[in-house]
């Protein structure tokens, strides 16, 4: 452990044993400020859908991990509550989960020859993308994956599949539950391929995207611009590709060139030699606004802070909207001006891309997207790849406002987020973070308004209920509603824990019965 991880986890076990004491000791107790603690779930669907490594996977590695790996102040906070809390609940990073399975892992482990998967289609995964313009043109960065699904049978699909289960099992589950636990579980299990050529033909869309994407998220149709174009690299180890390509221009009713209109163009990408590679690409102006949006808890109806339920509602149960938050979408795609376009920015890992895009684009606005590449597999790269594809938009489109929006149950969108608007202060106008932990009263860990201190007060929003967003003048910089009160304190906070920060006190005994709830919760998952 370096000094820095020493440091923290002693800060952080302050700051809970602190909450334990104010039970002994009835009086109010102040958190330590400036504590930096992450949730237990960086990317959180990431653990959940990883197969070979998902701390479902095997159960008994995992107790081992968090034995061999927890800190000794967990340990210590466990003896004063008579039980261990796994390491991740205080410390965040969940030790075991690295190395993702390569192609030929998910071969072997499975007993898939060369042979079987020669016969295989090749299918390649194109993920929707954005386009800056620049002085050689529109620049499009294509990124994707290019993998084989084995035939592996349902009755192996099932067992595979009941791994991700808590307490529930894939034949006590409804058949459509059924199907889409299968269909996720054969989009975990697929052999991706290094090395391969990628081509693609680009054309203009019309009002239906690629991917089957209804219109919407303001783009328009370009008078031409349709033409082949192969990607100067091969696929990497894991299958991936990612490359920023100048695509060929203006002249002669082609694609309306950047500086010359408001508007979004919008694009077909077909993957050559495959039906499985569509996507729209979405060529976007200098100037206006991006909406970069989070999807699990904010678009969607995920709980991802309650292990069971965030597992059922990934892999087993249809996606469901969040209350009318497509509402607020879709008024935002009508109202705001024609050079607002916006952009899906999860990490969910890669292989699931296809099940997200698929409930975005029937609910919500077009638009890019943006989900986690496969070589983002271990802890380090797990935790900063938020931020590496946030800066890569926020360098595409440096004189573009962005809207940033998610919910306060990522660790890593409550550090990121703020860190932005100091970085780039000229570049986000408003940051709108749903509170979770106010209004599910099954989310119990903690969040870190630390990251907000200095930043305009005016600019970022907590809220509660998606018509907490309506009508605010977001491109004039309004992205505040004086109704909502505001409770960031600049330090760890939890409504349901009863912990302010460093501005508020510690709740009685309350606390206390939380956390062992929350201990036994986890010892129940485990
Ligand atoms: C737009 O950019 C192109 C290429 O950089 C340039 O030739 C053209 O003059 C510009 N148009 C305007 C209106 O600035
Ligand atoms: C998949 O394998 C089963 C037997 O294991 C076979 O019956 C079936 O035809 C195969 N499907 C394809 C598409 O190869
Ligand atoms: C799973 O469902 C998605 C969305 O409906 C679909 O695009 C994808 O092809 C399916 N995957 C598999 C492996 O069947
Ligand atoms: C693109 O390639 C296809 C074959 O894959 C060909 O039919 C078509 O003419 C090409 N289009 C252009 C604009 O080169
Ligand atoms: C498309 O792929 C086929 C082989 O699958 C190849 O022969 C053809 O040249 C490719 N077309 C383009 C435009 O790259
Ligand atoms: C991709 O586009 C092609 C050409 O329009 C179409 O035939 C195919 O069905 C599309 N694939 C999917 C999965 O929609
Ligand atoms: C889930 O989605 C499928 C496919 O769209 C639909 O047929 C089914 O009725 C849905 N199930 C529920 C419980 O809404
Ligand atoms: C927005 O785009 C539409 C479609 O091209 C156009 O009719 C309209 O005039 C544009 N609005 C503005 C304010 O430029
Ligand atoms: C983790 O991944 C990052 C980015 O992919 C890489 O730079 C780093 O070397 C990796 N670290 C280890 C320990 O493998
Ligand atoms: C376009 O995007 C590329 C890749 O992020 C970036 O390097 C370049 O500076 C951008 N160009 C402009 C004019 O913003
Ligand atoms: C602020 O805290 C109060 C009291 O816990 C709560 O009712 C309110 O919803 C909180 N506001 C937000 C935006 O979380
Ligand atoms: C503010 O929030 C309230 C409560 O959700 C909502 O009724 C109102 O429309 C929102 N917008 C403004 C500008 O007050």
């Amino acid at each position: 452990m370096d000094r820095h991880t020493i440091q923290r986890a002693l800060l952080v076990a302050g700051a809970a044993l602190t909450a334990v004491n104010a039970v002994a000791v009835p009086d109010p107790t102040a958190v330590p400020a400036k504590v930096e603690i992450r949730a237990p779930v960086v990317t959180p669907a990431a653990i959940r859908f990883d197969g070979r490594h998902s701390y479902m996977y095997d159960r008994r590695n995992i107790i081992s991990d968090i034995a061999s790996g927890a800190d000794n102040f967990v340990h210590s906070l466990g003896s004063v509550l008579g039980t261990d809390l796994p390491s991740y609940f205080i410390s965040g990073i969940p030790g075991y989960f690295q190395d993702f399975p390569s192609g030929s892992d998910v071969a072997s482990s499975l007993g898939i020859n060369d042979d079987d998967l020669k016969a295989t289609p090749t299918e390649v995964l194109n993920v929707p993308p954005y386009a800056n313009w620049t002085d050689q043109g529109w620049n499009v960065r294509f990124h994707g994956n290019v993998y084989k699904v084995p035939n592996i049978s349902q009755s192996k699909i099932d067992d595979l599949a009941n791994v991700f289960l808590i307490g529930t099992s894939m034949d006590k589950l409804s058949p459509d539950e059924q199907a889409n636990a299968r269909n996720l579980t054969r989009s975990i299990f697929i052999v991706q391929q290094s090395d391969q050529n990628v081509s693609m033909h680009l054309e203009p869309a019309p009002s239906q995207g690629g991917d089957g994407e209804p219109g919407g998220g303001n783009a328009i149709t370009p008078p031409g611009g349709s033409q082949n174009i192969t990607l100067p690299y091969l696929t990497t180890a894991e299958g991936d590709f990612d490359v920023f390509l100048p695509i060929k221009n203006v002249s002669g009713g082609g694609l309306l060139a950047g500086n010359e209109t408001n508007n979004v163009q919008r694009l077909n990408v077909y993957t050559n030699g495959t039906l499985t590679g569509n996507a729209t690409a979405f060529l976007v102006p200098p100037t206006g606004i991006t909406f970069i949006s989070d999807i699990d808890d904010i678009l969607r109806v995920t709980k991802i802070y309650d292990p069971k339920e965030g597992l059922l509602n990934s892999f087993a149960r249809n996606f469901t909207q969040w209350m009318n938050m497509p509402v607020i979408y879709a008024n935002w795609s009508r109202t705001l001006p024609n050079d607002t376009h916006f952009h899906y920015l999860t990490t969910t890992p890669e292989q699931a891309t296809r099940n997200y895009m698929d409930f975005i684009y029937k609910t919500y606005p077009g638009g890019s997207f943006d989900t986690r590449p496969l070589n983002f597999s271990n802890v380090t790269a797990t935790l900063s790849i938020r931020m590496f594809l946030l800066q890569k938009v926020f360098e595409t489109f440096p004189t573009r406002k962005f809207v940033l929006v998610a919910d306060t149950s990522n660790s890593d969108v409550m550090k990121d987020y703020p860190s932005l608007a100091h970085i780039y202060p000229n570049q986000v106008q408003c940051i709108f973070l749903r509170n979770t932990s106010v209004t599910d009263d099954s989310d119990k860990f903690p969040y870190d308004t630390s990251g907000f201190e200095g930043l305009n007060n005016r600019s970022y929003m907590f809220f509660k209920v998606p018509d907490d967003l309506r009508g605010l003048d977001i491109v004039n910089g309004q992205c505040l509603n004086e109704t909502i009160p505001q409770n960031v304190t600049f330090g760890i906070q939890d409504e349901v824990l009863g912990i302010h920060g460093a501005a508020g006190k510690i709740g009685g005994s309350a606390t206390v019965s939380f956390v062992v709830a929350l201990v036994a919760a986890m010892f129940m998952v485990l």
